[in-house]
């Protein structure tokens, strides 16, 4: 495998962490997931994290990486491209919604503790929350598969190219949804 396949190979795996936070941008609103409860005097996760936010973005991420298993399945059936098989597919794919979405979430929780208001600027924890949110759920289900796609050999160069471009696809989706309107601050 050349280096270049490697290095995008990555970001097709993990497309469906990527998807979850614009959409739930879209499809966010309604009720706090924390019912707009307190700890220790501050809020636990912020009105920025809506249930209709986490139930769109996660079946945004479903969605989208049903397609794209249904594609790989008609062009490589036998590894559906390194989602391995339907199953396990369905799996992982499910695995990197919910955990981009919980990584957001525990990256509100920290800014909350931090004194951080909704919508303020945390840099690195803005861009990669919901990544350490997807690795961190997927290493604990499928610790095999992230090995040996985004670790061994030069696989590393998979993850590595993730490191680069999830700060700068964040700052791209950021101002396309400021300039629709969807979001209120660029970042
Ligand atoms: N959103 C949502 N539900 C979620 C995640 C996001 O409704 N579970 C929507 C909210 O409208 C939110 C927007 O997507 O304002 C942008 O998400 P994000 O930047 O993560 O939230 P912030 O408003 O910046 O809040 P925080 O400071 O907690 O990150
Ligand atoms: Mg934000």
């Amino acid at each position: 495998m050349d280096l270049l396949h490697v290095a995008l190979s990555g970001l097709w795996l993990m497309l469906p962490s990527l998807i979850p936070n614009p959409a739930a941008v879209i499809f966010g609103g309604g009720p706090p997931i924390d019912f707009g409860k307190s700890f220790r005097g501050k809020r636990i996760l912020g009105d920025g994290k809506t249930w209709l936010g986490l139930i769109g973005g996660v079946s945004a991420g479903l969605s989208l990486g049903i397609i794209m298993l249904m594609i790989a399945f008609s062009f490589d059936p036998q590894d559906l491209w390194g989602f391995e098989s339907c199953s396990r597919g369905f799996g992982i794919i499910f695995v990197l919604s919910f955990g981009s979405l919980l990584g957001d979430m525990g990256g509100s929780f920290i800014k909350r503790r931090l004194g951080i208001e909704r919508g303020a600027k945390a840099p690195v924890l803005d861009q990669y929350d919901f990544l350490v949110g997807s690795i961190v759920l997927v290493v604990i289900f499928y610790p095999d598969w992230f090995i040996n796609n985004f670790i061994v050999g030069e696989r590393i160069l998979s993850l590595i190219t993730l490191i680069i471009a999830v700060p700068i696809l964040h700052r791209i989706v950021n101002i396309i949804g400021y300039k629709l309107g969807k979001k209120s601050v660029s970042w």
